[in-house]
């Protein structure tokens, strides 16, 4: 899988590149680049935004600069980007932005089953509306909330995808049995407990001593099952 987030902010995903299971991922061999927009704008002094049209507070990212970084990367009209290709390949180009589709289970999976992705993080004010209308097969929000950038919906996505990839956690049973998976019906994942098995008190459930794996399965399916419910109901 090859993910490129453009961005005006590359250096923030430093850190985000030493986790282990993005490290995992990028030794078998996905590929995560980045693109500043700033490299490829024509404007004089660099610039990339601009004042919105029809007055308000607040700078718009302007459609020309991402035309360019897009066309710089990939040497196409980016309106063709996320469209059918000869080669049989599928980009998905995503704008994050706060009223965009909710990231979840289905969507990260879907999104991991996709070979390449192109993450356009915005700043300021947003996009200009035809960068979302015309390069963008997808937009996608981390919450009904609004963020300085996109940056950080942008690393919360990538955590997401690269942690379902074969190899990036060294224990695929985690993933596939995990919270909001398809393998607990979409269900948060049922309780843990380690050692010590009592502190102040506090016990651990006596079926998960019991080394009875089928009773352990079923009771952990009843507790998912049951948080499911409550959250529901919450
Ligand atoms: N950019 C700013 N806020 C955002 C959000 N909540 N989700 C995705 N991208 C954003």
């Amino acid at each position: 899988m090859e993910i490129d987030v453009f961005t005006l902010f590359p250096d923030a995903f430093g850190w985000f590149e030493t986790q282990r299971h993005v490290r995992n991922a990028l030794a078998a061999g996905h590929r995560l680049a980045y693109v500043n927009y700033r490299d490829t704008t024509t404007l004089s002094g660099h610039v990339v935004d601009d004042t919105p049209f029809g007055g308000g507070v607040g700078m718009v990212m302007r459609v020309d600069v991402v035309d360019w970084a897009l066309r710089a990367r990939y040497g196409v009209d980016p309106v063709t980007l996320g469209g059918p290709r000869p080669d049989g390949g599928a980009r998905r180009v995503i704008a994050l932005t706060p009223g965009g589709r909710i990231l979840d289970d289905q969507l990260v999976e879907e999104l991991a089953n996709t070979p390449e992705l192109t993450l356009l993080c915005g700043r300021y004010e947003g996009f200009d509306e035809r960068i979302l209308d015309h390069y963008c097969t997808d937009r996608v929000s981390i919450g009904r909330y609004v963020l300085a950038g996109g940056e950080l919906a942008a690393m919360v996505l990538a955590d997401a995808v690269l942690r379902k990839l074969p190899g990036a956690l060294g224990h695929e049973e985690s993933v596939i049995e995990e919270s909001y998976s398809a393998a607990l019906d979409g269900a948060p994942e049922y309780p843990h407990y380690t050692r010590p098995a009592e502190f102040r008190g506090w016990t651990v459930p006596d079926i998960l001593l019991s080394g009875h794996h089928a009773n352990i399965r079923a009771w952990r399916l009843d507790q998912s099952r049951l948080r499911g419910g409550q959250a529901a109901s919450e």
